[in-house]
């Protein structure tokens, strides 16, 4: 959903939203992950010019940002006088965005079925120093995509979109090269779905081609690992 009514998302919807992702599936219970829910109006349109000026971010009653957060345990070790190195490995950050990325979408399936519209926001990962400092993250903690919440706007309630067959992506025992035949009738139903919402009837492997061309199709996320290194995420 890309188009809110401005109603507030009620505080006791925003704590069943994080109950939600609080319940799934966290690696080694270790919850390496926090979430910030943004309301104030200012704030949300100083995100939105860091996230590719996507209206339906200051639109939306809500944004939730979704952060891999390490900071957690490193400050326990301190506390506790433990050390923490496991803590500066790739593994350990790809944990804590694998966490993040379950907890969020429990938290939207939750959403969905309160009939409230949500969208991801992976743009906020364009300037990921600068939604730090926005949200006064501490190091080791990174902002790994942002999620609307609303009430749709008349019209803007979204359809089901058309995915890959499921041969393309189902592999039996071992994988197999996918059927090229597969792939050209996915394009032509997403040709007929984008052209039914009233966007360039463009197929998906004009669009997909186009976004993994080269690092200027990443808009500045070419550059996130040096991000993280500045973040403080040591990725050894
Ligand atoms: C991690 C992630 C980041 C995304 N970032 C954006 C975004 O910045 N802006 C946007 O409008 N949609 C974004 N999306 C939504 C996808 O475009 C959308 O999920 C995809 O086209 C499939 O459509 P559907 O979710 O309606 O089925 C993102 C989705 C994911 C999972």
């Amino acid at each position: 959903v890309r188009g809110y009514r401005p109603d507030p998302v009620p505080e006791t919807v925003m704590a069943a939203a994080v109950a939600a992702a609080q319940s799934a599936a966290t690696s080694s219970n270790l919850q390496t992950w926090s979430v910030v829910t943004v309301t104030e109006p200012a704030r949300k349109a100083r995100l939105a010019a860091l996230s590719a000026q996507q209206r339906h971010i200051e639109e939306a009653p809500l944004l939730m940002v979704w952060l891999a957060d390490l900071s957690r345990l490193r400050r326990l070790g301190r506390r506790v006088e433990r050390p923490t190195e496991g803590l500066d490995y790739f593994e350990t950050f790809l944990t804590a965005a694998i966490d993040a990325a379950l907890a969020a979408q429990n938290a939207a399936v939750a959403l969905e079925a309160m009939g409230w519209g949500t969208c991801y926001i992976g743009a906020m990962r364009s300037y990921p120093d600068a939604v730090a400092a926005e949200l006064a993250l501490p190091p080791e903690c990174f902002a790994v995509f942002g999620l609307t919440v609303g009430r749709p706007a008349p019209g803007a309630e979204g359809e089901i979109k058309p995915r890959l067959p499921q041969s393309a992506v189902w592999h039996r025992e071992a994988w197999a090269e996918e059927d090229p035949a597969d792939i050209a009738a996915y394009d032509r139903a997403m040709a007929a779905f984008n052209a039914g919402q009233g966007l360039a009837a463009a197929d998906w492997t004009d669009r997909a081609m186009s976004r993994v061309a080269g690092p200027k199709a990443l808009s500045n996320r070419d550059k996130l690992k040096a991000y993280l290194e500045k973040l403080g995420f040591a990725l050894k």
